[in-house]
């Protein structure tokens, strides 16, 4: 009985995952999930690649860590393994509430979770007509929005995006109107419009670990990834924002096993990073200047990590690019403008710990070079004691 982890490409969480097995121990198999043939008939499935016949390998497997890149050949990949008899982590109901921020924020509303005020319109901003011809719906989706949101800034963002893509700011009539003018119906955004009001935080938002082990009450990680600049209204570290590790408020660490208990439901074995946002309002104790400043003297080393984190050789010799990574990570966060910020939002985040927004859970977090180093959390780890949790369960050990 083995865990298996299947991707369709190894990028650095995946090897991070491989080398944490390697340390505990653990015998990690390979599933592909690209260039394979999965074949169903009366004599029961084959897994094959032109060179290798995977079926014989996954009959040893157990559970498998689902890591494969988007979300759709997430849930497909899912469906079949469980299908299989597999146990899949993330299983395929907690993958399908997580592919849909809209999916997503319902349960938490139900469940009394604060959220963002969110708008869906499910209605295109442009329909194409047998004739040719094109119906335009951006004024009336407007009026819709702004009945329900106001006049101010409107937050427009694709159903299933990630890394911020198309999340967009609206700043009144004309700039909404542009915006969905630009909106399209893809592969990450199947229908309609969802909106939001803009949130008054501030220079930060929050990403929050919970798992849960089989035969264990869930669990929230005391540190989160302060994703944090003045780049952009989006924090995204995509857009150059810099990370910090931030220690939570018990409260929040409440509402953050709620989110993930309703997000894993039943499910025995789950991990999820939950996206959430501080309403500070004006309650800011420093002024942006002086973060700004603190912001510009972490420049230098944060770049250093950048760089680092662009090495080319990363996966070729990954295991020595990772202990630069890790030694690149040590210096930045010695200094003392990391340590500064990383107190103005522990503060922050304690002074405002209630008007906490959960709006998004992602079931498969990035995380060996980010959230591992600056939050102190190698996700491959609780992965991998779920894994093993789920067989000491069902198989006795
Ligand atoms: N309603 C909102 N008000 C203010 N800012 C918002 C709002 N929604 C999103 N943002 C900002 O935009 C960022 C990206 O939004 P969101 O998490 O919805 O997109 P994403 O594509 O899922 O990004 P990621 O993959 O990094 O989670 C958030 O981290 C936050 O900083
Ligand atoms: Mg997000």
């Amino acid at each position: 009985m083995s865990i298996g982890i299947l991707y369709e490409r190894s990028e650095t969480d995946e090897m991070g995952i491989k080398l944490t097995a390697e340390e505990l121990g653990i015998n990690l198999v390979y599933i592909p999930f690209r260039k394979v043939a999965i074949r169903l008939d009366d004599d029961g499935y084959t897994v094959r690649s032109k060179g290798k016949n995977y079926s014989k390998v996954l009959e040893e497997v157990t559970v498998v860590l689902n890591r494969a890149q988007s979300k759709n050949r997430r849930l497909v990949a899912a469906n079949v393994l469980e299908t299989f008899g597999r146990y899949v982590i993330n299983p395929s109901p907690v993958e399908y509430l997580c592919y849909s921020k809209l999916r997503t924020l319902l349960h938490f509303w139900r469940e009394g979770i604060k959220t963002p005020r969110t708008v869906y319109v499910p209605c295109d901003s442009h329909e194409p007509m047998a004739d040719g011809g094109e119906i335009r719906n951006e004024e009336e989706i407007a009026d819709l929005l702004q009945e329900e949101l106001g006049n101010g800034s409107i937050v427009i963002k694709p159903d299933a995006g990630t890394h911020g893509k198309n999340v967009r700011l609206a700043r009144g009539r004309n700039d909404l109107l542009t915006i969905l003018g630009e909106t399209e119906p893809s592969i990450i955004n199947l229908v309609g419009i969802l909106a939001q009001k803009f949130v008054q935080k501030w220079f930060y938002d929050l990403r929050i670990i919970v798992n849960k082990e089989s035969g264990k009450a869930p669990y929230c990680h005391p540190t989160a990834l302060a994703r944090a600049g003045f780049k952009d209204f989006r924090t995204n570290t995509f857009l150059g924002n810099m990370v910090f590790g931030v220690n939570l408020p018990p409260y929040i660490k409440d509402v953050a096993v709620k989110c993930g208990k309703t997000i894993g439901k039943n499910s025995k074995t789950w991990l999820l990073a939950l996206d959430a946002m501080i309403e500070v309002g004006e309650d800011k104790s420093f002024d942006d200047e002086y973060v700004k400043a603190e912001f510009k003297k972490l420049e230098p080393s944060f770049d250093a990590l950048k760089k680092v984190k662009s090495d080319k050789t990363k996966k070729k010799a990954f295991s020595d690019w990772n202990k630069k990574l890790e030694e690149a990570f040590q210096d930045y966060k010695s200094q003392e403008a990391y340590e500064n910020i990383k107190k103005i939002i522990e503060e922050s985040v304690e002074r405002n710990k209630h008007n906490i927004l959960f709006h998004e859970a992602n079931a498969c977090p990035e995380f060996w070079e980010q959230t591992r180093l600056a939050a102190g959390i190698n996700l491959a780890v609780p992965l991998l004691k779920g894994a093993q949790s789920v067989i000491e369960s069902d198989y006795g050990g």
